[in-house]
């Protein structure tokens, strides 16, 4: 698929054995879930423009590239996209954070949407969605359609567990969005969760299960 990006390496492998089994505790699981992000994020940046400065090493002047860090916002589908946050902001300190208040109906499927906030000027920012799953794509599709109603431009959506279906329906309806994945998964049940998976991301997060 186009414009979508599984990362492919023994290491974040490992690193997802260890998040989808369910012997792994809150506090492990955490961890995990902000190391794959902060290379989730490495992967999403490496084509970022950067500016050209002039520093001095203790030998010599040169010319040295920088990233203009406030160019970029993180917005995190709340709640489970929030374990990313830590991950992400360690590799750009400087960006600006918007928030997405989201969940899944538990019934229909549906996303429910109950708080936007982004910083001001996003319509001039390349963003990066954060949230660990993208199963059916419905909140996927809301939070791109509430960004791009903000008039953004440019996005990309950093996923831990893509599903085919997920993947399908996003790149279908907005196949300008970058799409960074660790995995895509087999399919969805009949509960619209991702198989093999890891099971509910914001639960396991927060202990709240
Ligand atoms: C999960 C997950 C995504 C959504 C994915 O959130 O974090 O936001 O489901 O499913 P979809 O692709 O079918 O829309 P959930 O609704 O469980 O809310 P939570 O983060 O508060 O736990
Ligand atoms: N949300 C989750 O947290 N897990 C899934 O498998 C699907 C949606």
């Amino acid at each position: 698929m186009k414009n979508v990006i599984e990362l492919k390496h023994p290491l974040i492998e490992h690193k997802l054995t260890l998040l989808r089994d369910e012997k792994t505790g809150t506090k492990e699981f955490r961890e995990l879930i902000g190391e794959i992000s902060t290379i989730l994020c490495y992967e999403a940046m490496k084509d970022v423009k950067l500016k050209t400065v002039e520093i001095k090493t203790p030998i010599e002047k040169m010319k040295a590239k920088t990233l203009e860090e406030d160019k970029f916002a993180f917005v995190p589908i709340l709640r489970a996209g929030m374990g990313m946050l830590d991950g992400v902001i360690s590799a750009v300190p400087n960006a600006k954070i918007g928030h997405i208040g989201m969940y899944r109906d538990e019934e229909t499927f549906e996303p429910v949407n109950y708080f936007f906030k982004v910083p001001k000027g996003i319509e001039k920012r390349e963003v990066f969605l954060l949230d660990p799953m993208l199963a059916t794509g419905g909140s996927a599709l809301d939070a791109i359609e509430l960004l791009k109603g903000k008039g953004v431009k440019k996005i990309n959506f950093l996923c831990i567990i893509a599903a085919p279906e997920g993947l399908k329906a996003v790149t279908k309806k907005h196949p300008d969005v970058k799409i960074v994945c660790a995995h895509i998964d087999r399919e969805l049940n009949k509960n619209k969760y991702i198989c093999p998976g890891l099971g509910d991301a914001g639960d396991r997060i927060f202990g709240t299960k």
